[in-house]
């Protein structure tokens, strides 16, 4: 499991805590996930490579290092994932964005796909795949079995909350895969909920619950 970060920093425990408690709305959500999706990203992007270029200041001519303009692409996966991106392109404005739609059945709990738009070059391209939970796992590692199809490479993951169960599944299926986790949850319920966990993602950051 050497390609599992567990992210420890107060900040980011303090906002899944607050991402936790049912009392809290959905604008007040969608603003946690977003926040920590950037906190989270800062620890993800801490190996990009920099290059150094010439500029000027109002002082003097200085040689400083930029990000060494890798491609990289965001892709949440749908529905929750998309609350995730704002966070992500705080950091990297550049970066284009794909989608893949994927929902779980609710008595079988395994993932179908509806959709899937990748940027063009996804083979040169830094992957970053969001989604808030991790807990079969199941939908995490088809999205990753999509483009890996279609040609990703290099490929890092971002899950707020995860569960062992899916910690396991995924890391077995993508090994190559680095997968940055904000907190591991006890386990999965009868209904494939993690616990304790926030509930339903998507229907908590779009209010359709
Ligand atoms: C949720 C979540 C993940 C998936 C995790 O999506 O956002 O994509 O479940 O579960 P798994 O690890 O067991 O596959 P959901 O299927 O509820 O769709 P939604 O985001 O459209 O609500
Ligand atoms: N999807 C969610 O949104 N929450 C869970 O706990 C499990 C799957």
């Amino acid at each position: 499991m050497s390609n599992v970060h567990y992210i420890d920093h107060p900040l980011i425990k303090h906002k899944i805590t607050m991402l936790r408690m049912e009392t809290t709305g959905t604008g007040e959500f969608r603003k946690l996930v977003e926040e920590i999706a950037m906190l989270m990203g800062y620890e993800a992007l801490s190996d990009l490579q920099t290059k150094e270029i010439e500029i000027k200041t109002p002082i003097e001519d200085s040689i400083q290092p930029v990000i060494d303009g890798k491609k990289m692409a965001i892709v949440p996966i749908l529905r929750a994932g998309l609350g995730m991106v704002g966070g992500i392109l705080a950091l990297v404005p550049n970066a284009k964005v794909g989608h893949i739609g994927m929902y779980r059945d609710e008595k079988t709990h395994i993932p179908h796909p509806y959709y899937c738009k990748l940027p063009p070059f996804i083979s040169e391209r830094l992957i970053i795949v969001v989604d808030p939970m991790l807990a079969t796992g199941g939908s995490l590692s088809d999205a990753v079995n999509e483009i890996k199809a279609q040609g990703g490479k290099h490929i890092k993951c971002m899950c707020i909350i995860a569960a062992p169960e899916g910690v396991e599944t995924f890391t077995k299926k993508h090994p190559d895969v680095e997968l940055y986790i904000g907190a591991l949850d006890r386990c999965l319920n009868e209904n494939a909920y993690i616990c304790p966990g926030l509930g339903d993602a998507g229907d908590r950051i779009f209010g359709t619950k």
